[in-house]
Formats: C-alpha cells, sequence, structure tokens
C-alpha cells in the first residue's frame, strides 16, 4: 500500500497549527462521506471504486477490443480533466519508446487539448496513412478546443473509409442527456458512455473518460479499479490520520502553507510519472486555486530537473515544499558496465544497477533539500503499476477534497476557467 512519511515535513511547521487542521478532519471526513460539503453535489467519484458495475467495466474492454482490432492509432480527443487522467496511466506505464515499437497495441494519440493549427495540421496528415479510430470526450460536449479538433477528425475519417464505418470509428463520452455531443451521437448513431452528472471532468479517470483511452492502450483496468477501491476502503474506515493517509497529507500541506509554504511542487524520480503530475496539477490547481486561495501546484522531473529548477528549490526564496512520489523497485535491470581505461571514472559503480544509482540521487537530494530549507512529504509505492496507479489517483482525489474544504472553498467547481472563454468569444464573435 501506498505509505506516506511526515518526518521531514513536521519540522518545518509549528505542531499546534497542525493540531488544530486534525481537529476539524473528523467532520470534514464526515461532510464528505454524507455529501453534505460545498459541491456535495459532485461527490460521485467519492465512492466510485465500489460501485462501478462490472457490466460497464465489460462494455469499455469489449469496445476497447473492438477497436484494437481494427486501429493502428487511437485517437483521444479532449482536454483537462477530459484527457489528463487517461494520459497520466497510459504514460505512467506504457513503454516510453512505445511509438517506435512495433507491438500489438494502438498508438494513443491526443486532439483537442490546444488551439494549434500546426498540431493539428500534422496530426491529420499522419492519420492520412494510418489506420484509426478515435474518441471525442467532452461532459459538457460544447468545449471549444475538442469540438474543433472533432469536427476536424470526423470530415477526415469520413471522407476516408465512408460515413458509416466512420461511425462505428467513433465513441462518444459526453453527458447522458445535455449537450451538442451527446446530440450528434445520437443522430450520427456513435457508441456512448456517460460521464456521471455527480463526477466533474478531473475527478473522472476512474469513469469510462479515463477507462476507455486505458484499455485501449493495453492495461488492466480491473486491476487499477482494485487499487482504487483498496485505497477507498481504508480510508472510509477512518478520519484518524494515522489510518487515512489522505488526512495525513491533507494535514500537512495545510498546515505547511499556513506557515509560509504555499508552492508545493510533486517530484519524481521516474520520467514516466510526467503526466501524472500533470494530472494531479490540474486536480489541485483547479480545485484549491479560487478565492485568492490555495497551494500553487508545480511539478518537477529529478533528475532532469535537478539540472535545471534544482537551483531555485534548493537556493531560491523559500516558500517551496516538495511531495515526493518514491518508487522503490523497478520493471528491469541494467547494471553499468565496467570498463578497462575508466577514462569517466565510473568503474567504482560498475556492477551497480542504474536504479541504484537513481536511489542515491534521490536520497541524497532529499537531504540536501531539507538542509536547504525545503520540507518534504514521502509518499512511497513499490512500483509503478494498475495497481499502485489506482491507489495514488484515489489518495490524491480524497485528500484534494479534504484540502479544499479545509482551505473553506468548493473544490469542485471552476469558475475562473470561464474568464478567458468570455473573451475569447467575444474576440471571436461568437453570439
Ligand atoms: O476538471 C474539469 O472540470 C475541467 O478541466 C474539464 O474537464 C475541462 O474543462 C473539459 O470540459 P469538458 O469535458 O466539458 O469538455
Amino acid at each position: 500500500m501506498l505509505k506516506i512519511d511526515i518526518q521531514h515535513a513536521n519540522s518545518f511547521l509549528d505542531s499546534n497549527e497542525y493540531k488544530n487542521i486534525a481537529k476539524g478532519m473528523n467532520s470534514i471526513h464526515q461532510s464528505v462521506i454524507d455529501k453534505t460539503g460545498r459541491g456535495a453535489e459532485f461527490l460521485g467519484w467519492h465512492n466510485l471504486p465500489s460501485s462501478i458495475t462490472p457490466e460497464i467495466l465489460e462494455d469499455i474492454k469489449q469496445t476497447a477490443e473492438n477497436i484494437r482490432k481494427k486501429a493502428k492509432f487511437f485517437v483521444v480527443i479532449g482536454i483537462g480533466g477530459s484527457y489528463l487522467g487517461a494520459r497520466a496511466v497510459i504514460e505512467s506505464l506504457q513503454n516510453p519508446f512505445e511509438a517506435y515499437q512495433n507491438s500489438n497495441n494502438p498508438k494513443i494519440l491526443y486532439a483537442g487539448q490546444n488551439l494549434s493549427e500546426d498540431y493539428l495540421h500534422d496530426l491529420l496528415a499522419l492519420l492520412d496513412n494510418e489506420d484509426y479510430a478515435l474518441t471525442v470526450i467532452s461532459k459538457s460536449g460544447t468545449t471549444t478546443e475538442p469540438a474543433i479538433a472533432f469536427r476536424l477528425l470526423v470530415k477526415h475519417l469520413e471522407a476516408k473509409y465512408g460515413a458509416e464505418e466512420a461511425a462505428s470509428r467513433i465513441i462518444a463520452i459526453t453527458d447522458a442527456e445535455k449537450g451538442a455531443l451527446r446530440t450528434l451521437a445520437e443522430q450520427k448513431g456513435y457508441k456512448t458512455f456517460i460521464v456521471p452528472d455527480d463526477v466533474g471532468g478531473r475527478f473522472s479517470v476512474l469513469t469510462p473518460v479515463g477507462l476507455l483511452p486505458i484499455a485501449v492502450a493495453g492495461f488492466n483496468i480491473d486491476t487499477l479499479i482494485d487499487g482504487a477501491k483498496f485505497m477507498e476502503n481504508a480510508c472510509s474506515a477512518s478520519s484518524d490520520e494515522n489510518i487515512n493517509p489522505a488526512i495525513k497529507y491533507a494535514i500537512t500541506r495545510n498546515a505547511l502553507l499556513r506557515n509560509g509554504y504555499d508552492i508545493e511542487i510533486l517530484i519524481n524520480f521516474s520520467p514516466s510519472l510526467m503526466y501524472f503530475t500533470e494530472w494531479w496539477k490540474q486536480l489541485y490547481g483547479e480545485s484549491e486555486g479560487k478565492e485568492h486561495k490555495g497551494i500553487f501546484p508545480a511539478g518537477a522531473n529529478f533528475t532532469t530537473d535537478l539540472h535545471s529548477m534544482g537551483q531555485y528549490i534548493q537556493d531560491g526564496r523559500r516558500q517551496v515544499f516538495e511531495t515526493l512520489i518514491s518508487v522503490t523497485g523497478v520493471k528491469h535491470s541494467i547494471t553499468i558496465p565496467e570498463n578497462e581505461q575508466d577514462l569517466d571514472g565510473l568503474n567504482y559503480l560498475s556492477g551497480k544497477s542504474v536504479d541504484y544509482v537513481n536511489q542515491m540521487a534521490q536520497k541524497g537530494t532529499l537531504k540536501a533539500h531539507i538542509d536547504g530549507g525545503v520540507p518534504n512529504i514521502i509518499l512511497e509505492i513499490d512500483k509503478i503499476n494498475e495497481e499502485n496507479l489506482g491507489q495514488m489517483i484515489y489518495f490524491f482525489e480524497l485528500a484534494c477534497a479534504y484540502s479544499g474544504y479545509t482551505l473553506d472553498v468548493n473544490p469542485f467547481d471552476q469558475p475562473g476557467v470561464e474568464a478567458y472563454k468570455k473573451n475569447m468569444f467575444e474576440l471571436l464573435g461568437k453570439k
């Protein structure tokens, strides 16, 4: 199970502050269970792992299998919570060189997450010569970025395969009733899945929104759900911070905030977790950053970023704390070879695994950052696999709700996202 260690954060915070926040946690925990807090109509994710039905899982797996049989590429169209969860899990699990491998897995491509004309041009040019299918994911069914990408891709797909075959290669994931995408899907006869009403975009990875692309990419969605279910049970049982790790994380990060640490950097030493960090940034940024409150969520991939952001973290303004995802095991083993000349001076490491060096880099960095005044929360897992990703997803979602309520904001809305849209629509002359 995911373990949390806060010993390297404790010395940076006022223990009375920690105790004050902890005191409020029982009622926060209860309000999540009873669905009585702010934005409670969006708490559907809370018991999603234990309530997702075998029928939905079977339908997702069957649909994924059909796509895997007929498509070499699978385009996931969506933005924000409608694509980050899937991408986080897929990129955590897949071979980083998947794009260049001859495997049975369809290559997963993304669209609708930006408005770059060149990106879309190059995507369409690639798809001219490839066999593909797509899913369009939008809870509201009206978001501009995915809508534009979808319009272009439907035209491309229909020109390539004809309207009937094109329709069989499109899966729409949207609201049960509302939105332009639902109407279109019904008109054209696309296969559809529902985004539950009570689950917001950034909390939707364990619905078809995340599960379909993950299954198409060839990963085990049953085990992912089992991992989340395990964490759901572990956390539902108690509001005691020594039993419920999400509570411990929420208390610690809020206590750090009250002690002046208002930037949290999610750290990994495994580059495959890069998109997991992007998912986490969205989850916390969109949930907490409102009413001029919230911890600014940032991310860094080590050791890569030790040669860039590492300088600031070690030596810049002291307002930063780190949450380290520490992975204790790897899937493969490579040892550093002996070299006769030893011109690079690396023979002292010969016979040692690359991961051993990475682990020492992690230990050394942790000590340097703590000595330099950077509190660290450590989250430990033994491997990057479906089970642990499921646990981490649920852990972070729940801790995000606890944290949002501690800050006294509604963690489930995103009113700030509307401001850019309003200006853009005005500039575009939308009626
Ligand atoms: O978390 C959220 O609610 C947002 O990030 C949405 O997922 C994002 O704006 C996309 O919305 P939609 O799925 O309605 O297209």
